[in-house]
């Protein structure tokens, strides 16, 4: 009995041991997160923002992108691109492996009307396989760029297309699967920009690189001899890659010379994975006059802007005041969820999203009479209506980089669209602690609403990509008019480019009509008979 009676009291101390460390351990645990939460609350107001660049001068004459002239043959505007690699000279004294579209560094300009037929002849010198995608562009799928148009190395590409867009600051990019992000990274970019009648009247500032300035802006890494690397390293934590020095169509620290008078400025964020608060030094107000796929009704009077990778935002500020030089910068993001923050700042070590970047200097000189106005009026935008959707469709993202549960398979289709029908889409992020830009190919959609929230001004435009953030549910309302193919999908994904490339993409054909069978043709993936799906 006695033997019992030690054996039980033993075990029931064995047994409160054990209760204890567990008590222990959970309130450890929940002690951590309770400080680690109130850490990232007063963390900004305490640590404040950390000035990235603040010793890098801004002395270096910015570079415009060139203008790519085409010739018209048989109607068509035929453009040529060359990709290959080569060596630039990103800091001062150190040359990068790099490589770009008819140079070292990203490429020209590309600017065509509505209306006009064009044609690029694109020639992959690379020595390895790519794409190249024209961002925002409303085209057929066999012209889109995507992963189901390789260029193998040595071969030219030569789609074409009739220009069906309204007047907007367009880009071109690779798409090659599970490539994106190095391939972007290492230059391969540039601009595709669309005018029209109504762009063409309104007077705005329009002369390109002189008041209409063209800014690709990315973050990119240096090691100690000042050569680019590509870091992806763990301690990122699937944020991406992403660098402390900033590059403004491939310079570093560079001002621009422009005269005292409104400047327009089309900003692409072409970053594989920063998002930028831009704003100016002495926080003057700008307009804001253009989304991802065309002008605003009217101009919007700002002092942020905040873009994620694949965005754009076109920007007039007034430079008519004096001739003191005034700093383009990228503030601080601030009014995110706070577990967002505390998530970065803890896996991080510092939270890339209270930082700050000076980005490019402009200095105002009196000798340039300004020409350009900005109207009161600025577009005509049909609103798409909700009650005339035919079909609700949610993509459900997560941190695992995936949409809807399923990661990237290029040999699947994951929506069939029904061409001419107008559809919701919900962008639906309850589930993630990172931010995703949502990005649609093909087509430009309407933001219904943030959260049940009617969208703010800036953001009633024409959009491709849209900035969907933690918890947050974005619904847009959309329609891919005009092309129909049941073979050859588009790309619907995360402009995070490393989170593309994990597979946080999903691919859609749009079909004629619903008895149309989809299914799936592509020289990517093969003639695949066992993957159909159909319009319902
Ligand atoms: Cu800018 Cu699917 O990409
Ligand atoms: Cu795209
Ligand atoms: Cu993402």
């Amino acid at each position: 009995m006695g033997q019992e009676n030690r054996r039980s009291s033993r075990l029931l101390a064995s047994k409160l041991l054990r209760w204890r460390s567990l008590f222990i351990a959970l309130g450890t645990i929940f002690g951590l997160v309770g400080l680690a939460l109130a850490a990232s609350i007063v963390y900004p107001y305490v640590h404040g923002t950390t000035f990235v660049n603040e010793g890098v001068a801004l002395e270096r004459s910015l570079v415009i992108p060139p203008l790519l002239d085409g010739r018209v043959v048989n109607g068509e505007k035929v453009f040529e691109l060359t990709a290959r690699h080569g060596r630039t000279e990103l800091m001062p004294g150190a040359w990068s492996d790099t490589a770009g579209f008819n140079g070292t560094y990203l490429g020209p300009t590309i600017r065509a009307h509505t209306g006009e037929r064009v044609r690029v002849d694109v020639k992959n010198e690379l020595g390895e396989t790519t794409t190249v995608h024209w961002h925002g562009m409303h085209l057929p799928a066999a012209m889109d760029g995507g992963p189901h148009q390789p260029i193998p190395s040595g071969d030219t590409w030569s789609p074409h297309w009739t220009v069906r867009n309204s007047a907007a600051t367009l880009w071109y990019h690779p798409h090659t699967l599970g490539k994106t992000s190095q391939q972007v990274y290492a230059g391969l970019a540039g601009l595709f920009l669309v005018d029209d009648e109504n762009s063409d009247r309104l007077g705005l500032p329009n002369t390109y690189g002189v008041d209409d300035i063209p800014l690709i802006v990315q973050d990119r890494r240096f090691d100690e001899g000042g050569r680019l690397i590509y870091v992806r390293d763990r301690a990122q934590h699937n944020f991406g890659a992403m660098g402390d020095d900033i590059l403004v169509n491939g310079t570093r620290g560079p001002y621009l010379d422009v005269g005292r008078r409104l400047i327009r400025l089309r900003i692409l964020n072409a970053s594989n994975a920063r998002r930028y608060n831009f704003g100016f030094s002495d926080d003057r107000p700008f307009w804001q006059i253009a989304t991802d796929g065309g002008l605003l009704e009217a101009p919007v009077e700002r002092t942020r802007a905040l873009l994620a990778p694949g965005e754009r935002a076109e920007i007039v500020v007034d430079l008519s005041e004096s001739d003191q030089p005034v700093t383009l910068m990228s503030y601080a993001v601030r009014g995110a969820a706070p577990r967002y923050h505390l998530m970065r700042a803890v896996l991080s070590g510092a939270n890339d999203e209270y930082q700050l970047f000076k980005i490019l200097e402009l200095r105002p000189h009196p000798d340039a009479p300004g020409t350009g106005q900005l109207s009161a009026r600025l577009n005509t935008i049909a609103r798409l209506r909700p009650q005339d959707a035919v079909r609700s469709r949610v993509f459900r993202m997560t941190d695992r980089m995936s949409i809807n549960g399923k990661p990237m398979d290029h040999t699947r289709i994951d929506e069939v669209v029904r061409k001419d029908d107008i559809e919701i889409w919900e962008f639906d992020n309850r589930e993630a602690l990172f931010y995703h830009p949502f990005h649609v190919h093909n087509t430009q959609f309407q933001l219904l609403d943030r959260d049940g929230k009617p969208p703010a001004d800036h953001e009633r435009g024409w959009k491709d990509t849209v900035i969907v953030n933690p918890l947050e549910r974005v619904r847009v309302i959309i329609r891919f008019a005009d092309y129909a193919d049941p073979q050859l999908p588009y790309m619907y994904h995360c402009h995070i480019l490393e989170h593309e490339d994990m597979g946080m993409m999903g691919q859609f054909v749009v079909v004629e009509n619903t008895s149309q069978e989809a299914h799936l043709d592509s020289p990517l993936a093969g003639t695949n008979g066992s993957n159909h799906g159909r319009g319902e």
